[in-house]
């Protein structure tokens, strides 16, 4: 796969996919870090699976599916990593990364993060990305929250990670479920400053309204 030339080459993420509804953010936002050139550092969890197999119809067994071109043609640009794996390059922090985003993000997650423990790959990687200073992403799911979801909300920001509700917006005008995917993963990749073309900024957006308020009226 070529590299994009908007994107640094040296650029790795993590990107874990965890147990909780938007399996398609997960895959959108995979297709787009590779699309963009990004080397990937995979990780699922067993409720995550359960998920990709839930709403997308990806079996555990073949996540190939998950590609939109078959696992061998990402040779040296995916690394998928087995959740179990405390070991992996990505639990340690002199494995340097350039950030983590764990989308979707579940409130079982975001408490162990919150309280950092560390008893699966996914947790200790979010825990080395937030002890070395690295963007930390967390796209949650979950409403209504607990308290208990608002307060790990907070240590987390204030360690330094951002968290992002996965709410789409609908001044984009969006028309397909696509769209709303788009838009959300289209935020994902901004906070890593990652050019895409999934979705349109509220400045680009606004012109375009404009434009079209303008022909209606001429
Ligand atoms: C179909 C389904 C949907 C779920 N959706 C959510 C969700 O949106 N948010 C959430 O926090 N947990 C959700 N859960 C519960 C988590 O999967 C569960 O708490 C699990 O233990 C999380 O493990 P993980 O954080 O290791 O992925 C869902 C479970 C299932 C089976």
């Amino acid at each position: 796969m070529s590299q994009s030339s908007d994107n640094p080459i040296t650029k790795s993420i993590v990107l874990a996919i965890t147990g909780a509804s938007g399996a398609p953010y997960a895959q959108r936002t995979l297709h787009a870090l590779l699309d963009a050139g990004i080397h990937v550092h995979l990780v699922i969890s067993d409720a995550g699976k359960r998920l990709l197999h839930d709403e997308l119809q990806i079996s555990t067994s073949d996540l190939s599916a998950l590609l939109p071109k078959p696992l061998d043609d990402y040779a040296g640009e995916l690394t998928i990593h087995n959740n179990k794996n405390i070991g992996a390059t990505i639990a340690s922090g002199s494995f340097k990364t350039d950030g983590m985003i764990i989308a979707p993000c579940t409130s079982n997650s975001l408490a162990a993060i919150a309280t950092s423990q560390s008893q699966n790959l996914i947790h200790r990687a979010a825990y080395v990305t937030l002890k070395e200073r690295r963007k930390l992403l967390v796209l949650h799911r979950e409403s209504p929250l607990t308290l208990a979801d608002i307060r790990n909300m907070e240590t987390i920001t204030l360690m330094g990670g951002v968290i992002m509700p996965a709410t789409p917006g609908f001044y984009t005008l969006p028309q397909t479920i696509d769209d709303l995917v788009n838009h959300i993963t289209a935020r994902i990749l901004d906070q890593f400053d990652i050019k895409h073309n999934l979705a349109k900024n509220w400045a680009d957006q606004l012109k375009e309204n404009k434009q079209q308020d303008k022909l209606a009226r001429d």
